[in-house]
């Protein structure tokens, strides 16, 4: 599409929009542009206020104080900045939903980690914006906000259903959440946004894609290059030569503080080498993975720098990026909210400050196990070093397996993929 904002011949294929939306209240003074600014039917070329849909947007900032007769200069801002918050939640959910199709192909074509990459890096840096730009409704002091959150109430951030589409989404699961006043979280809300919201929850989430996707890492096949059991080899290595090191220790008291760490790191390599207390972790919320899944990931982790793992890797990171920042944005929430109304309760009807400090936690942490997989991660020492057989899996380019990457199925050595409908979709 050609800019909106640019004049200059139309498209041929563009039809004439005859609906009445046209802005005719931001007059600049520039002569094509009031006269473009008149009627569709006078003037059918593409016109800024009415691509971006302005006459609707920037109307819908009514302030509930002014409607009562006592405006309230602060809640304009008020109502722009959650209005800008549901955009930049509609883009990220819109940017989520592409990486998910993108994944759930049943057999992942390697090629598109690039864009689904770069997608979630685009929802990363919104994110960042999303995090920093609840400060400037510091600027409103607690008593401007007190003029009129009367005048509000009961509406609450608890409403909004794309936040909470957005927790479902990524893979919040209703047991992890925190209750309030004994309710759950869709008790505010109603007929077919609450049908959305639930349908959120059943839908595979980015979670439950990723995890299906981890499972299949090259190399953990029991009978090809079998890293698991290398892996569990290489770690007692490790643990024999932590525990000869501590041994031979004179200091009795740095001899304690290290057998302590030893121990501690045993019973930590212990719970992810027995598959039954991972799952029981599981079970309780601790872990999210499969047992399966955190082998690929910690495969990936461990061998980054193979050229095949790279773009995982990365792809790894922003997820754990994306938790953070998810984080960052309930406990800058909070903090604001404990500024404005100190414990006073929401408009909501929860607790205020403390139910939301409560969901600040690993609870809400969809990806909590790439940050605990630094856990076992092994100095490069240790690392078992690849067959030539999974050396050359791993070093295979995207894209460039058996020859001709032009042809409507490629072979990525067992895996076959149809390009046609994923090339469009994307
Ligand atoms: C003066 C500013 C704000 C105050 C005092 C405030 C207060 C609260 C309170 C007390 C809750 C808990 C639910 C309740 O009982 O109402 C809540 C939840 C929420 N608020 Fe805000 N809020 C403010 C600004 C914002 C902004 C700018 C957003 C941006 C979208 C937002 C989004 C949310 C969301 C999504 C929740 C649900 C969080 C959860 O349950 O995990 N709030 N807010």
């Amino acid at each position: 599409m050609s800019c909106p904002f640019m004049s200059g011949p139309r498209p041929k294929n563009a039809t004439t929009n005859n609906n009445n939306n046209r802005d005719v209240s931001g007059g600049s003074g520039d002569a094509d542009k009031s006269a473009a600014a008149t009627s569709d039917d006078e003037n059918p070329a593409m016109h800024y206020h009415k691509y971006l849909h302005l006459d609707k947007v920037l109307k819908s900032q009514v302030l509930e104080s002014e409607q009562q007769g006592c405006k309230v200069h602060d809640e304009h801002l008020f109502i722009i900045i959650h209005q800008v918050y549901e955009l930049w939640f509609k883009q990220i959910l819109y940017e989520i939903d592409s990486v998910c199709t993108l994944f759930s192909r049943v057999q992942h074509d390697e090629r598109k980690q690039l864009v689904i990459n770069q997608r979630m890096g685009r929802v990363i840096s919104i994110m960042k914006i999303v995090v920093e730009q609840i400060h400037i409704l510091e600027t409103m002091t607690p008593m401007d906000f007190l003029e009129f959150r009367t005048f509000l109430a009961p509406a609450s951030g608890f409403e909004s259903q794309q936040f909470r589409i957005l927790e479902n989404r990524l893979g919040m699961k209703p047991e992890w959440r925190v209750k309030y006043a004994q309710k759950n979280y869709e008790h505010a809300h109603h007929g077919a946004r609450l049908a959305e919201i639930k349908q959120a929850e059943i839908e595979p989430s980015l979670l439950s894609i990723v995890q299906q996707w981890l499972e299949r890492t090259p190399g953990l096949e029991r009978d090809c290059f079998n890293f698991w059991d290398k892996f569990q080899a290489a770690a007692n290595d490790m643990m024999s030569d932590m525990l000869r090191d501590v041994e031979e220790l004179e200091d009795e008291h740095q001899k304690e503080a290290m057998m302590q760490e030893y121990n501690i790191a045993k019973e930590s390599f212990a719970s992810v080498f027995d598959v039954e207390k991972h799952n029981n972790m599981v079970s309780r919320g601790d872990r999210r993975f499969s047992h399966k899944a955190l082998q690929g990931a910690l495969f990936i982790s461990l061998y980054r720098d193979e050229s095949r793992f790279s773009q995982p890797f990365q792809f790894l990171t922003l997820l754990m990026d994306l938790d953070s920042l998810m984080m960052k944005w309930r406990l800058n929430h909070v903090q604001l909210v404990q500024r404005m109304i100190g414990s006073r309760p929401g408009t909501g009807g929860s607790s205020g400050y403390m139910y939301l400090k409560a969901t600040a936690s690993d609870r809400y942490k969809v990806f909590v196990d790439l940050f605990n997989l630094s856990t076992f991660l092994l100095p490069r020492k240790y690392i078992p070093t690849l067959t030539s057989d999974m050396k050359r899996r791993l070093s295979i380019p995207y894209g460039k397996v058996n020859g001709n990457v032009g042809n409507l199925h490629v072979h990525v050595e067992s895996l076959s993929v149809s390009l046609t409908e994923t090339d469009h979709e994307v």
